[in-house]
């Protein structure tokens, strides 16, 4: 029986509950729904409306229910329309008459609120120390990486040398953007819907800010109607999320490419790396393409869940149920994302020697030639054009560029020692630029920064 049975007067159409029911997916709410009802017991207890006996007893089946669903005992019934009502009908049970108090001042809206920003609370929490992990092994690959170097490229065209651990620490910096949103979101979403109840919150005498602090929230809502309507924090959290497949679809994309026989810069680990059914030889990054591909799903959970949202009027609309698969996907598929990203860039080989070739063509050095002039004086513009002519000179002419230095009046042999091997990267020593000099200076603040967050996440966890 549902818990609105009494108002009809007839049973529930069985394929009205079949399309209604949320049971089969937000029973992964079950502990979120105890956490924020044990609350709720307590802020009863001290508006007087329950005796402190009563309360122990409804926080005790509260529990024991939670217990039953995380060991798989739990007997749902037909009536239980969502994992909220199951509970309610269980902790009667166990409980006695007292259970028919519990939902006192409270309406499922407030109570389905609640319920879903302690879950992504706790969500938002994992996936950004899943990020932190990330940005550490990108960290100890640029460490490894020391002085090596592999072209910088533009339009996927081959532009300056870049150091590896440069390239390494711009995909950590990306990610340091993601936990700090993280951070933000988590933040905003810190706020007690509960004592809302169904719009317009209660006439008892319920303290707010007390089953707030019990829920480990610094604040509850101003707004009862904007506290039960209010999903923002799952389209933010679901932005987020997007954002940060988007990047690890970035660093999957270059993986693909770079593992490439073309380019060879990269080689996958074994254990990281698939093979093919029909073709022997074939050795395939499929995690780097997967986590490419599941960003275009977490990308539609994100602009699915918008679009659920857009023109609902205030309070709540069922719509709002719409709101737990995306969100639910969204934090699954990135989690596991999120490791296996770290398994492939944790353990895959750089081939050096080939990266270095790459990177020493003499044309990667052009515009470092034309600013050797600009520092002599030359205006940059002027520069560029003498550089460019004798780049396309040597392309045309199939001569070498250091022969056509050698001989130009405005370089000679002096400017020869800017091709050698390493030369022009050293000379970027532009804070936050390619050169070793830069870069010794940017991995520390990208650790500094990284232990930082940490701390800041432990904030969260404890
Ligand atoms: N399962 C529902 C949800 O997730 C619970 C809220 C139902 N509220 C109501 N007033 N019908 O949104």
């Amino acid at each position: 029986m549902t818990l609105w049975a009494t108002r009809m007067g007839a049973a529930p159409a069985d394929d009205m509950m079949a399309f209604t029911v949320s049971l089969a997916f937000d029973k992964r709410l079950a502990p979120s729904d105890v956490e924020g009802s044990i609350a709720h017991v307590h802020g009863l207890e001290k508006a007087g409306i329950l005796s402190s006996e009563e309360a122990g007893q409804l926080v005790e089946a509260l529990r024991r229910t939670g217990d039953e669903i995380a060991e798989s005992v739990f007997e749902f019934q037909p009536g239980d329309e969502d994992i909220h009502t199951a509970i309610e009908r269980r902790v009667s049970e166990l409980a006695g008459e007292v259970g028919a108090k519990l939902h006192s001042g409270r309406s499922r809206n407030d109570q389905v609120a609640t319920a879903l920003r302690l879950f992504a609370r706790e969500q938002l929490t994992l996936i950004a120390g899943l990020v932190l992990e990330l940005q550490s092994t990108l960290l100890r690959r640029a460490r490894e990486a020391g002085p090596a170097y592999l072209p910088g490229y533009t339009h996927l065209q081959r532009a300056q040398p870049v150091l590896l651990a440069h390239h390494l620490l711009a995909h950590g910096w990306a990610l340091a953007r993601d936990v700090d949103r993280l951070f933000a979101t988590l933040e905003r979403l810190n706020v007690s819907p509960l004592g809302a109840g169904a719009l317009a919150g209660s006439s008892l005498p319920l303290d707010r800010d007390e089953v707030a602090s019990r829920l480990a929230m610094p604040a509850r809502f101003e707004n009862s109607l904007d506290a039960v309507s209010d999903r923002d924090f799952v389209a933010e959290s679901l932005f987020d999320i997007a954002l940060i497949g988007v990047h690890l679809s970035r660093i999957g994309e270059e993986v693909v490419v770079f593992s490439t026989e073309e380019f060879g810069f990269f080689h996958l680990d074994d254990s990281w790396a698939t093979g093919s059914s029909m073709l022997p030889q074939k050795k395939n990054p499929d995690v780097a393409e997967l986590a490419r591909g599941k960003s275009g799903r977490l990308i539609g959970d994100l602009v699915g869940f918008l679009a659920t949202l857009k023109g609902l009027p205030l309070a709540y609309n069922r719509d709002l149920q719409e709101d737990k698969e995306p969100l639910f996907d969204a934090v699954d598929q990135v989690s596991l994302a999120l490791v296996a990203i770290d398994g492939l860039v944790g353990t895959m080989a750089f081939d050096l020697q080939r990266m270095q070739e790459a990177a020493d063509s003499p044309s990667l050095v052009a515009v470092t030639l034309a600013e050797w002039l600009v520092a002599k004086g030359v205006p940059f513009r002027h520069a560029h054009g003498i550089v460019a002519g004798l780049v396309r000179e040597s392309v045309e002419r199939k001569v070498p560029l250091a022969e056509l230095l050698e001989a130009h009046p405005s370089f000679g042999e002096e400017a020869l020692g800017l091709l050698e091997p390493g030369s022009a990267l050293a000379r970027h020593t532009t804070a936050g630029g390619a050169g070793p000099e830069a870069v010794a200076v940017q991995t520390e603040r990208y650790e500094a920064q990284l232990l930082a967050d940490r701390e800041r996440l432990a904030s969260w966890t404890s």
